[in-house]
């Protein structure tokens, strides 16, 4: 297909070019030169590739408008077939649903009763909402079987993609790995203003990925190796289809994007068939929209983590083909260094918190990974830092589209800092655990405390020896001020003085750090709420949480 030849020189590509801050014109000039050959489509002609499902009216991921009557989600078995897991959220409102698409607008009620229908305990976490403890679903209190638990709480949130999965401390690695997931589309009057000004419909023109290395036909298994590394699967789905494709018009398309692996971390790019990589507009994250679009090359993104991309199509010719890929990285495990015998030197911390669990969780012996086996320890046959086809855009129909993409997409002040003061948290691996400032997770304490309406700026280290934590603060969004001392990978992304990637602009709940690296953020603990409430803070690899790199925080 000749037509391919067509899309890298094509004026939408001059398009992006324009207004690039020197750093980035870099950036994109380095990274439209192909490393790794990639001339061929993973997932081969049409015939092997299945249409991406998206949120529709009902079933898999359907949309549901919350209002004032309260919506009932249960947690349970997925009926067979469905493909999601073994488990899913369920609910039914003109329609029955699976893992659906919860849309409510900022400062409208949000109300669901949490059923639980499992055979274990469960909680729901509303991720990245800054609501109160009792609404957060934190892990402090949990759902029996057969019990239910009410949320009521108005949404405080800016527009944007959050999420919701289970949090109870053990088992949350577990629960969202056999199919407890599901999203959150917050609407205000910028995102309002984004789908006026690019004529974007949700489910054709706005598509949301849901990234998954999960296998629906396993259930989960843990392991001590496992605990260290983080859990891998060997496919990434999107929205639960391995080799998707969507077929596509000559225009602007959306993609809301989270990474819902429980440990994976992700450098999504796009390119051509013939291998051609081409940049993107940034628009959004886990915060909501940026003030303004960034041109990116490539993004990493972690465990819980949000983007929100503009892909222009404009100039693309009937025909050609864009892949949505996840490109080769190092995915720096210097925990690999550590000796072997420390994964082993301590109990699987998973066990007895299942009880009647399967063998697989009752201390079977430890896989001999870790040092050994790097591949089996992070990856088996599909290795973390590999590259993986995630997503086929398919042009297909020559469409008059004659919108641009506003220069301002939303207000956003910078966090004033003034008087903050800085809490230093480091991340480690001692004794066999992952930990934040040398201790490990414990129900109940709060080893930080904070005084409410202040800001503090938060100085993540990681220790060199160390893997890349997505490190999550539940209540409270926060502003990536700066990263310090960061690998070539990430400092060569780069787009400002202060090091951020355009993925740390605007307001963030999750904040990957890598090996070596230091990043400050700065949290505003502005709170509405009467009397002390309490949140975790923890590395979103699931694994890890699960295994208590995470502190309780008391706000007051
Ligand atoms: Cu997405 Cu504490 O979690
Ligand atoms: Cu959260
Ligand atoms: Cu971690």
């Amino acid at each position: 297909m000749s037509s391919h030849q067509r899309l890298p020189r094509s004026p939408a590509r001059r398009r992006l070019l324009q207004g690039l801050t020197g750093a980035c014109a870099l950036a994109l000039a380095r990274a439209s030169r192909p490393d790794d050959a990639h001339a061929d489509l993973v997932c081969g002609n049409a015939g092997s590739t299945q249409p991406l499902p998206q949120p529709g009216a009902s079933g898999f991921l359907g949309r549901i408008r919350l209002d004032a009557t309260p919506l009932v989600l249960r947690a349970g078995a997925a009926p067979p077939g469905s493909g999601v897991g073994a488990l899913a959220y369920q609910a039914a409102r003109k329609g029955t649903f699976l893992n659906p698409t919860l849309v409510v607008r900022k400062g409208d009620p949000f109300r669901v009763v949490l059923d639980n229908a499992l055979d274990q305990a469960t909680i729901v976490h509303w991720h990245g909402f800054a609501v109160d403890t009792r609404n957060d679903g934190g892990g402090s209190v949990l759902a029996a079987p057969g019990e239910r638990y009410d949320y009521a709480f108005d949404v405080r949130n800016r527009g944007g993609l959050y999420w919701y999965h289970p949090h109870p401390h053990g088992s949350s690695a577990r629960q969202l790995h056999d199919g407890l997931y599901g999203l959150i589309d917050v609407e205000d009057d910028d995102t309002d203003a984004l789908r006026r000004a690019l004529d974007l419909t949700p489910g054709s023109t706005e598509l949301m990925l849901v990234l998954r290395d999960q296998d629906p036909a396993r259930r989960y298994a843990s392991s001590v190796a496992q605990s260290v590394h983080g859990f891998y699967g060997d496919a990434l789905r999107v929205n639960g289809v391995a080799c998707a494709h969507a077929d596509v018009g000559t225009r602007l398309y959306r993609l809301r994007i989270l990474n819902a692996c429980n440990a994976r971390t992700l450098l999504l790019g796009l390119r051509t068939a013939s291998g051609e990589r081409i940049a993107f507009q940034v628009i959004g994250n886990d915060g909501g929209l940026l003030p303004a679009p960034v041109v990116c090359a490539a993004a990493f993104l972690a465990s819980a983590e949000r983007l929100d991309i503009l892909v222009d199509l404009r100039d693309a010719a009937i025909g050609d083909t864009l892949v949505l890929e996840t490109r080769a990285f190092d995915p720096m495990h210097a925990e690999l260094a550590l000796p072997a015998a420390a994964a082993a030197d301590e109990p699987d911390p998973h066990a007895g918190h299942h009880a009647g669990g399967t063998a697989a969780t009752s201390g079977a012996p430890p896989p001999a990974t870790s040092a050994a086996d790097p591949h089996a320890a992070h990856g088996g046959a599909w290795p973390e830092g590999a590259a993986r086809d995630i997503l086929q855009l398919r042009v297909r129909t020559r469409v008059a589209y004659d919108r641009t993409v506003p220069a301002q997409l939303s207000t956003l002040a910078p966090t004033d800092v003034t008087g903050a003061e800085e809490r230093p948290l480091r991340l480690g691996y001692k004794s066999g655990r992952w930990r934040i400032n040398d201790r490990v997770f414990v129900m109940g304490e709060t080893p930080i405390e904070v005084a409410r309406d202040t800001t503090e700026i938060w100085l993540l280290r990681n220790y060199f020896t160390s893997m890349p934590h997505a490190m999550h603060l539940h209540g409270f969004p926060f502003e990536v001020l700066e990263r310090e001392t960061s690998p070539d990978q990430v400092k060569s992304r780069a787009i400002d003085r202060q090091g951020r990637l355009p993925s740390d602009l605007g307001r963030k709940d999750t904040v990957l750090v890598w090996p070596g690296e230091s990043v400050r953020v700065a949290v505003r603990f502005d709170m509405p709420f009467a009397g002390a409430q309490t949140y975790p803070f923890h590395c979103h690899n699931l694994e890890h949480e699960d295994a208590g790199m995470m502190l309780g925080v008391k706000v007051a």
